[in-house]
């Protein structure tokens, strides 16, 4: 028999562990009925605000890409070259919410047994900004959104008090899961940036305030490479440049090491693995790190702005991953989710090739042993 691709995250019930991530190929109502008509499991919007929103002149979104047969890496369009990256500085939502409003309601009705979970963000730095959440929050839950996405984490913003600007601050984080709880009658997950120390504590922060899940990662700031010819940045306006966000397969790695951190100190809770997925392959390190739904962008981006390809990729992925390991009784991915969490340890409980014991670099003369190693 078939495995069943679906899932309970949070409280809802999911076809299938796959959702597509808050940005462009959720920006619209076409979009979003068209994902769910190819398969797509739920969808985070685009990110809605309160706030004014203009992007840049010229694209908000390219692509980097490596040649196999040297080092090059440019945004170039050139035959045989693989993707390494996503590069974006484009805002979230400039659609306003009474524009989404309408929509998110339709979106529902046609497709009421698809989750459909409503990514917002509005400023923290005082107590109308707070409300503004509340607002945001009360405004899609009535439209029948499954879920809220809080933006911690959108790392271009120039406010202070704004995406991963906020999501830097342990604090506020907190503070923000607490303002939306107050008033939400539908799951609350935050989206955490991971440009930060130890995002452990941001995610931390989030938990107390009461948010019932965490979407990790964003983009990672980065900047696009200089052209050697003309020494401007790839992508530019008038020769300027500010940073901007990575993601796709070069993220991969780096969510992986993210999302571990997370898992490992809340094997409890919930998590939505974002960064670098393409294939199942890729999401089933974030499903044996802990995740119990993982999202997607720049992949879905590149497959006809909404990837009917990826995600039929993924289903028959997790179809065919069943079936191989039907023998040990897995029937759905929560028989495999968590299942290598414990396997990332310290260095020093790494096996050294003749038994000899190595502590850390702690034990040599005149150092101290620390209290545990
Ligand atoms: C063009 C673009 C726009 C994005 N806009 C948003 C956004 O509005 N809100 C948000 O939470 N994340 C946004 N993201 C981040 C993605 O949702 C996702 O976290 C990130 O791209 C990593 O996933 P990927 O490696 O599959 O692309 C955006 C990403 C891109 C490339």
């Amino acid at each position: 028999m078939p495995g069943d691709l679906s899932t309970t995250f949070t409280g809802l019930r999911f076809h299938n562990p796959f959702l597509l991530s808050s940005a462009p190929p959720t920006e619209s109502e076409s979009n979003i009925l068209r994902a769910f008509e190819v398969g797509w499991g739920g969808v985070v919007t685009k990110t809605i605000g309160l706030h004014p929103v203009v992007n840049v002149v010229g694209p908000k979104t390219k692509f980097l890409r490596a040649d196999a047969d040297s080092a090059r890496l440019s945004m170039k369009k050139r035959p045989g070259a693989a993707l390494h990256s996503s590069w974006n500085w484009e805002l979230i939502s400039d659609k306003t919410l009474d524009w989404w409003v309408p929509r998110l309601g339709r979106i529902k009705e046609a497709f009421p047994n698809h989750m459909l979970v409503a990514s917002i963000m509005a400023g923290s730095g005082n107590d109308t900004e707070l409300r503004h959440w509340q607002e945001l929050a009360i405004a899609c839950q009535d439209q029948k959104c499954d879920a809220l996405e809080l933006n911690l984490s959108c790392p271009h913003m120039d406010r202070p008090d704004m995406g991963s600007n906020v999501g830097k601050d342990k604090e506020l984080v907190s503070i923000v899961a607490k303002v939306v709880k107050e008033v939400a009658t539908i799951p609350v997950w935050a989206k955490l940036t991971p440009s930060t120390t130890d995002i452990v504590v941001e995610a931390r922060g989030a938990l107390l305030g009461g948010a019932d899940a965490i979407s990790s990662s964003n983009t990672f700031t980065s900047l696009p490479l200089i052209d050697q010819d003309t020494l401007e940045f790839e992508v530019h306006v008038d020769g300027l440049v500010s940073t901007g966000g990575l993601g796709g397969p070069a993220i991969l790695p780096l969510s992986l090491a993210k999302m571990s951190q997370l898992t490992q100190a809340f094997p409890d809770k919930s998590f939505s693995g974002i960064g670098g997925i393409s294939t199942f392959e890729h999401a089933l390190n974030y499903f044996l790190l802990g995740c119990g739904t993982v999202q997607i962008c720049t992949a879905a981006m590149l497959d006809h702005a909404i990837g009917p390809n990826v995600i039929r990729d993924l289903n028959q992925g997790l179809a065919r991953f069943l079936e191989r390991h039907a023998d040990k009784g897995w029937k759905t991915v929560d028989d495999f989710v968590g299942l290598r969490r414990d396997r990332i340890v310290a260095q020093s409980k790494i096996r050294r090739p003749d038994e000899k014991g190595y502590r850390g670099g702690y034990d040599a003369e005149g150092y101290a042993e620390p209290a545990s190693v």
